[in-house]
């Protein structure tokens, strides 16, 4: 009997039913709960974005200003944390630090704070995740952490905690948008894993701190990093960019930040990525990242039909506001946190366990019998 037919890595699968975004991959096109995704990058600030998310609505005036306070009162690490933060050493993989760091937050929860509901829980990860990952810089550079303002944006806090100095009006807006742009993507690898694991009634920080992990892999958020390694490879030898990508293909490697399952044209948010790096380029009067990003992007598109992602541009974008490469993917799950909190929400509002089936192409009718010896104490 021939094995069922698979679906390769879940191809075209549709696995569940959401209301949160909707990906068209042919347009280019993607839409948080109805707004389209250019729309709200240029109108809303991340907070705003990831209570739509959360709750299905903009916030109001007053929901924003509560969002924002609870916020600003949750940043503070538990001291247990930043004991460990301390402690991880200077060599740590930021992501593994974080998926650490995530997953110890409940053990120092106030006792009150276990039973906060889902929504709560969701506004105080996401305040906590920008201080773990600006603590971990700190600490790997033998600097003290920078403690929490008691006002400001999740940008604006973040990039204060990482460099000690408030940021300007200008980076704060454009690592803001970054983070709009990052927040949410239907049923990507990461996002699937947080549901399947908050599927089986675990807790929320089960659920991020597994997704955590999916992110790091470099087929997925681990990409943005790579992107950079790659561009500081091109920079450092000789060639030009259209044959050092032409000799990568050759040899059959893949070029980070390019091709996606879903989009068959360029990502949406790579389009609105290359206008912050364009507008940073412009500020700076020019940047090395951008001439050879569009050098590549010109090469991939007519060499493979392959367009860049999220990733490929949100790369220079970091390095140019003085991010260290490493921090990338941990960024990007600053910001998804709110994509990944809200899907967790959904799937408990309509729970059902997720449990597909594997076709089984393994050996059949074996016996032990002659072939193993039985070593365990008679
Ligand atoms: N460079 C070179 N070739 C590529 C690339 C790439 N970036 N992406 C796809 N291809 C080729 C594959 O080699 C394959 O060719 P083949 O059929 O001749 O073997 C074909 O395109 C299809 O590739 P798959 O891996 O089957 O496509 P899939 O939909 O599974 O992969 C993925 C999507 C993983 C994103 C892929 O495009 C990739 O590896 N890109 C580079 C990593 C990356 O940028 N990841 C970030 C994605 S966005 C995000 O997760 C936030």
């Amino acid at each position: 009997m021939s094995a069922p037919k698979t679906a390769r890595g879940l191809e075209g699968v549709i696995a569940l039913e959401s209301k949160i975004c909707s990906i068209d991959g042919t347009a280019g096109s993607l839409v948080y709960r109805g707004y389209d995704i250019a729309d709200l990058a240029a109108n809303c600030p991340f907070e705003d974005v990831a209570w739509l998310l959360w709750t299905g609505e903009l916030p109001s005036g007053a929901e924003s200003e509560r969002l924002n306070s609870q916020l600003a009162a949750h940043r503070v690490l538990p001291p247990a944390v930043h004991e460990f933060l301390a402690r991880v050493g200077e060599h740590a993989e930021p992501m593994s630090v974080l998926r650490t760091a995530v997953s110890m937050l409940p053990l120092y929860d106030h006792p009150l704070e276990s039973d906060d509901d889902p929504l709560t829980q969701s506004i105080r990860l996401t305040a906590r995740i920008p201080t773990i990952i600006a603590a971990f810089e700190r600490r790997r550079a033998g600097l003290m952490p920078i403690r929490p303002l008691t006002h400001g944006s999740t940008a604006h806090n973040f990039l204060y905690m990482m460099t000690g100095s408030e940021p300007g009006e200008a980076a704060e807006h454009i690592f803001d948008t970054c983070l709009t742009l990052h927040a949410e993507h239907g049923l990507n690898a990461s996002t699937f894993t947080a549901r399947t694991v908050a599927a089986t009634l675990t807790d929320l920080h089960s659920a991020v701190t597994a997704a955590i992990g999916a992110l790091k892999g470099p087929l997925h958020g681990g990409a943005n990093t790579a992107v950079m390694h790659m561009l500081q490879e091109l920079e450092s030898n000789q060639m030009s960019p259209q044959d050092f990508i032409l000799t990568k293909l050759e040899k059959k490697e893949r070029i980070m930040g390019f091709g996606h399952r879903v989009y068959r044209t360029i990502d949406p948010r790579a389009v609105i990525l290359k206008e912050l790096l364009q507008a940073l380029s412009d500020e700076q009067g020019g940047s090395v990242w951008l001439d050879m990003s569009m050098e590549i992007m010109e090469t991939m598109t007519a060499s493979k039909n392959l367009y860049p992602n999220v990733d490929f541009f949100s790369a220079s974008v970091y390095a140019t506001l003085g991010i260290p490469a490493d921090m990338f993917t941990p960024i990007f799950a600053l910001s998804r946190v709110s994509g990944w909190t809200a899907h967790v929400l959904e799937q408990w509002n309509d729970n059902r366990l997720i449990r597909p089936r594997a076709a089984y192409v393994g050996p059949s009718g074996r016996s032990v019998g002659s072939t193993h010896t039985d070593k365990r104490p008679s």
